[in-house]
């Protein structure tokens, strides 16, 4: 039984009294962390303030990291400088990093085989462009960012993964991939994971669907038989449209 995941992505957006405030009204009523994993993540100098405040139920993560250990990388920040303020989850390949700042399949692994050392869960994003799901590549095109994102990574540490499936013709843009579509990609995501390591593993690895998920969608997404969570960008970042998304994760 995989255990619902139902993460927010804050993105650029709230100030430090928005998110604070935000993290005071949410945190005592998402569902029990027994019952479906709850994480914010969120933008990096909001942090401190927030792990501070997170409760038991309800944790931060981080939207981004980099592969060393430290040095001389202006503007970065370390998997140590998470874990030192208590931060057990890092966003990595966004599509808006790979876009935007120009991340690579081999950037992304580094970054992945780093989380996993530093004992901070990574949630590996892969997903295809509308140009590739017209093309008709998208599987060919998600499993090779999926084969990128493992490569070197053993079953015990694969383990330690969380993935998720954001589709970027559906981020940020109002249109949700059909529950069927995203459901038939990720059993695909699925099955790269069982050839790359087996059927066991792939059977544990958390898979989430991303791309405008709110309220109004996501029981019938996390109803389907291998999507099993969500990442929500917009959604997430009103307090009582956020609780609703946690507890849709009790519902199936
Ligand atoms: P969205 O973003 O929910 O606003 O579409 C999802 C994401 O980018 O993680």
């Amino acid at each position: 039984m995989r255990r619902k995941v139902i993460a927010g992505n804050w993105k650029m957006y709230k100030n430090r009294d928005e998110a604070i405030s935000f993290i005071y009204e949410v945190s005592s009523q998402v569902p029990s962390k027994d019952q479906v994993e709850t994480v914010i993540c969120a933008p990096a100098v909001f942090l401190r303030d927030l792990v501070k405040r997170e409760g038991e139920d309800l944790r931060i993560g981080a939207q981004n990291m980099y592969f060393e250990d430290q040095g001389a990388y202006t503007g970065e920040i370390s998997a140590d400088m998470l874990t030192s303020y208590g931060v057990e989850y890092v966003v990595l390949g966004h599509s808006e990093r790979r876009g935007l700042f120009f991340e690579t399949d081999e950037l992304i692994n580094k970054k992945t085989k780093q989380a996993i050392k530093k004992g901070i869960t990574p949630i590996v994003c892969c997903g295809e462009s509308l140009e590739t799901r017209e093309a008709g590549t998208t599987e060919a095109f998600v499993s090779k960012q999926i084969i990128a994102a493992y490569e070197g990574i053993s079953k015990e540490e694969a383990l330690k993964t969380i993935v998720a499936y954001e589709p970027i013709w559906a981020i940020g843009t109002g249109v949700t991939a059909t529950s069927e579509q995203a459901n038939d990609t990720i059993k695909m995501v699925r099955q790269t994971l069982a050839s790359l390591y087996d059927q066991d593993a792939a059977s544990q690895i958390r898979i989430l669907y991303g791309g405008s998920v709110k309220p109004a969608n996501v029981e019938e997404l996390l109803a389907m038989s291998d999507i099993d969570g969500a990442l929500i960008g917009g959604a997430s970042l009103d307090p009582q449209s956020f609780i609703t998304l946690a507890k849709a994760g009790l519902k199936s």
